[in-house]
């Protein structure tokens, strides 16, 4: 199974929920992030983001942003989007209703009730945003994991 994150820039939340949804899965499954944008496409996760999933044990490190492109709703298999910018600029390049239907919002469905139901720009704030959007990203991906690896049973 394959499982593509997006946000905005790629370089502060979809690398982190990449890495994260990445370490609470098997090898069989497939975790990349992109990006809306491509103004930061080819650079490193922002510094802040390597720093917070240090921390918490997962490197970020070598991930490089992209923007995602057409063909990437038919090769992953589920795309979870940061917030309703991003569903909406995606579900803006799917071609038919196979495509719309693997694009959700990260955060649909899992009842999540202390978190808001966009994972929130961290860009502009201090590290305390990146430690809130880590725990935000986490939790959702605790939820997400368990489900995905269920399906496949
Ligand atoms: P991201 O954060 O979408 O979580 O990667 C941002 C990165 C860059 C910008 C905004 C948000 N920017 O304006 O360049």
């Amino acid at each position: 199974m394959k499982i593509l994150m997006v946000c905005l820039g790629n370089i502060c939340r979809s690398p982190l929920a990449e890495g994260i949804l990445k370490s609470k899965l098997p090898d069989n499954f497939e975790v990349h992030s992109a990006g809306t944008i491509n103004m930061h496409e080819g650079s490193n996760p922002d510094k802040r983001s390597v720093e917070i999933a240090y921390k918490n044990g997962i490197n970020i490190s070598d991930q490089c942003s992209r923007p995602i492109k057409p063909e990437d709703l038919d090769h992953y298999d589920k795309i979870y989007c940061m917030d309703k910018k991003n569903l909406q600029d995606v579900l803006s390049l799917a071609r038919n209703k196979q495509q719309r239907n693997k694009v959700s919002l990260l955060m649909d469905g899992l009842n999540l009730e202390q978190y808001p139901d966009e994972v929130p720009d961290p860009y502009w704030s201090e590290a305390e945003g990146f430690e809130k959007v880590f725990r935000q990203i986490n939790d959702a991906c605790e939820i997400i994991s368990k489900k995905l690896i269920q399906s496949q049973l």
